[in-house]
């Protein structure tokens, strides 16, 4: 899907996909491409097995890992993930020394601190996907109660892709109205959980795999983001050097991206506990992220 949502959107030379099981990639952007006189884009498709399909990327998205089965924590899946994160990020070093990397792979801050040690990239090109769909399910969300439509909500998700994700209401609007002038607390509170749970709802209904078109069409628009140099503020994990108060780790915050990934991190004016909320998150992530640095140490 992020692929095809790339394609689409024309603006670069090549899109590649690449997967382990053979003839996979290959069949899905043969799939994409006979539709793309319909879809209405021209830019070529290449699928295959072999890393060395991303020689040369600008960008690349890293979706790679099992998602999560029902009941499980997006926790659960570290050990697994790290493993093939290992194996990726020692293509995209080999091949695309130069891209920037939007991951997407669970446990979400976990894998983007190990694809930048991996990679050995600099902090600046190496990004974690989930405030963007996390912001999104939250829009969306809001649209379900009828006060507005999805896309007139504005609204950052930050913190971690889990139980520690911070939506700042002060920072929520329906068109230019504070949100919380427009909603009650008690809804908005509902909604905030309920986007927290989001995935898991997701993961639960389909019993197989986790969700995939929101999450692809969020990792596109960060792509599209750089590759255009928008200067939208968008939220992205990202290593957040201190800032918000926060523990130097990587922690979903309010970011603007350039053509080569971070360019900087968006300073606005939290609430006090909103900013205790976000420093909290962060010092959980940070825990999370030194036990997962001991895991791949002892496994060598
Ligand atoms: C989700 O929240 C896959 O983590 C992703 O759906």
């Amino acid at each position: 899907m992020a692929a095809l949502r790339l394609a689409e959107s024309d603006l670069f030379e090549q899109v590649a996909l690449v997967d382990v099981v053979p003839g996979l990639a290959a069949g899905l952007v043969l799939d994409m491409w006979h539709g793309a006189g319909l879809y209405g884009f021209s830019s070529p498709l290449v699928g295959s097995d072999d890393l060395g399909a991303l020689a040369g990327a600008d960008y690349i998205v890293i979706t790679a890992g099992k998602p999560r089965q029902p009941g499980m924590t997006r926790t659960d899946l570290t050990a697994v993930n790290a493993a093939i994160m290992a194996s990726v990020c020692e293509g995209v070093r080999r091949h695309a020394p130069e891209a920037t990397v939007v991951v997407v792979s669970n446990p979400l801050e976990e894998m983007t601190h190990l694809a930048a040690r991996f990679t050995g990239f600099p902090q600046q090109r190496v990004l974690g996907m989930a405030g963007v769909l996390d912001s999104a399910r939250f829009c969306s969300l809001v649209g379900l109660t009828g006060k507005a439509r999805p896309s007139e909500v504005r609204a950052l998700a930050l913190g971690s892709h889990g139980p520690e994700m911070v939506i700042p209401l002060s920072q929520a609007f329906i068109g230019d109205q504070p949100i919380e002038a427009l909603i009650d607390g008690p809804t908005l509170a509902a909604i905030v959980e309920r986007t927290r749970e989001s995935g898991g709802e997701v993961v639960k209904l389909l019993q197989k795999g986790s969700a995939y078109f929101s999450p692809a069409e969020s990792a596109a628009a960060m792509v599209r983001a750089m590759a255009t140099d928008s200067g939208e503020v968008l939220a992205a994990c990202v290593r957040s050097g201190g800032a918000y108060g926060t523990t130097d780790t990587r922690v979903g915050l309010p970011v603007r991206l350039g053509r080569r990934g971070l360019g900087e991190i968006v300073k606005l004016a939290l609430r006090p506990d909103e900013q205790t909320a976000l420093a909290e998150a962060a010092g959980r992530i940070a825990q999370r992220i030194t036990e997962v640095e001991a895991l791949v140490d002892a496994a060598g």
